[in-house]
């Protein structure tokens, strides 16, 4: 039977960092404020000439050399991103490239907030499917891009950042091996005004500045949240209590906490990264995975639960033993 099993992950971060305080003299607003709605204290900034591709491209090296593992052995590399560097190509050709990788297929995912955990989902397909041996999946976004910076809302809310995991096809039967248990994917597009870009090529031929009812999105948050997570625990036979880490979308510490406390799982378990990065979509996922693996908490055989809900909405959920 084959599986897919993650065997390193990686992050990156920008150089500059913007702090609550930086951003009280910038609106009307307080680190009180944002501390108190979000849990974020500080966000990082892309600079001038830095691209979604090289933040994902410095996180896929860092997962790369983690994993001990160089670009030859990648056949499959996966960018989930809201933030392209371009309209097209995608943004994982312009890693395929900076990687140095000419063999591959490279594509991006447009899944927003939920974009790693559609990405992971579709990589472990793939593996699954023999299309692919070995993956790597990144979540790599420039929010800053995107924020109307007068607006107080949005802007206090997102940051920069990528992180990346390398997923390998292994084959065997016991049944307590490392790979991916479950994943349930969802989405509904009915809800496409409560969070979006006002722009596209398509329709205003711009980019366009993020829009959010931010009341809106939480309340639908957490019960579509715990919606998939439940559905991964029925299918697997895991529950809150068998599972080691619980590695939630870093959008907002109060999201966090209520769905945690809706599922019974207990505090300990929870990885929490927002504070220190802010919301930044795709990359949240894997910034907050290498995080617990390089400070020692995630460990080979943890069985890891990873969820996201975002823009469209979409959501879903991702059970993986280490
Ligand atoms: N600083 C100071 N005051 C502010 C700010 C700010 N940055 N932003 C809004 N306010 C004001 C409002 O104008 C309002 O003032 P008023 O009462 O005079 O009208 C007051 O604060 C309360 O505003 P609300 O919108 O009611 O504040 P709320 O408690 O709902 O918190 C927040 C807003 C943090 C956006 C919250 O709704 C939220 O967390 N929503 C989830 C959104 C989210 O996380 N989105 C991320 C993308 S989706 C995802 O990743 C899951």
């Amino acid at each position: 039977m084959a599986r897919s099993v993650v065997v390193g992950s990686g992050s990156y971060l920008p150089a500059r960092i913007l702090t609550n305080d930086d951003l009280a003299r910038m609106v009307d607003t307080s680190d009180e404020w944002i501390v108190q709605r979000t849990g974020i204290r500080q966000r990082h900034i892309a600079a001038e000439g830095e691209f979604t591709s090289d933040l994902a491209t410095h996180a896929a090296r860092r997962a790369l050399e983690n994993a001990r593992l160089t670009p030859d052995d990648i056949d499959l590399v996966i960018v989930a991103t809201t933030t392209p560097d371009q309209t097209f190509p995608a943004t994982a050709v312009a890693v395929q490239t900076k990687l140095g990788m000419t063999h591959g297929a490279a594509f991006d995912i447009q899944a927003v907030c939920s974009g790693f955990v559609f990405g992971l989902t579709t990589a472990d397909s793939m593996l699954k499917a023999g299309l692919a041996r070995r993956a790597l999946v990144i979540g790599a976004e420039t929010m800053s891009r995107l924020l109307d910076w007068t607006d107080r809302t949005t802007c206090v809310l997102f940051g920069d950042g990528a992180g990346a995991v390398v997923l390998a096809r292994e084959e065997g039967d016991d049944p307590n091996a490392s790979g991916i248990l479950a994943a349930r994917l969802r989405s509904d597009g009915r809800h496409q005004d409560k969070l979006y870009a006002d722009g596209g090529p398509s329709s205003t031929g711009t980019v366009g500045h993020l829009r959010m009812e931010g009341k809106e999105v939480f309340r639908h948050a957490v019960g579509m949240i715990t919606d998939v997570i439940e559905d991964s625990f029925a299918l697997t036979g895991m529950s809150a209590a068998t599972i080691d880490w619980f590695v939630p979308h870093q959008a907002n510490i109060r999201i966090i906490d209520a769905s945690a406390k809706k599922l019974g799982i207990a505090d300990e378990k929870v990885v929490r990264t927002v504070a220190l990065h802010g919301n930044t979509s795709a990359a949240s996922i894997p910034l907050a995975l290498s995080v617990a693996v390089s400070d020692g908490r995630i460990r080979k055989g943890d069985v890891v639960l990873l969820e996201a809900m975002g823009g469209g909405f979409t959501w879903g959920a991702v059970l993986l033993r280490w």
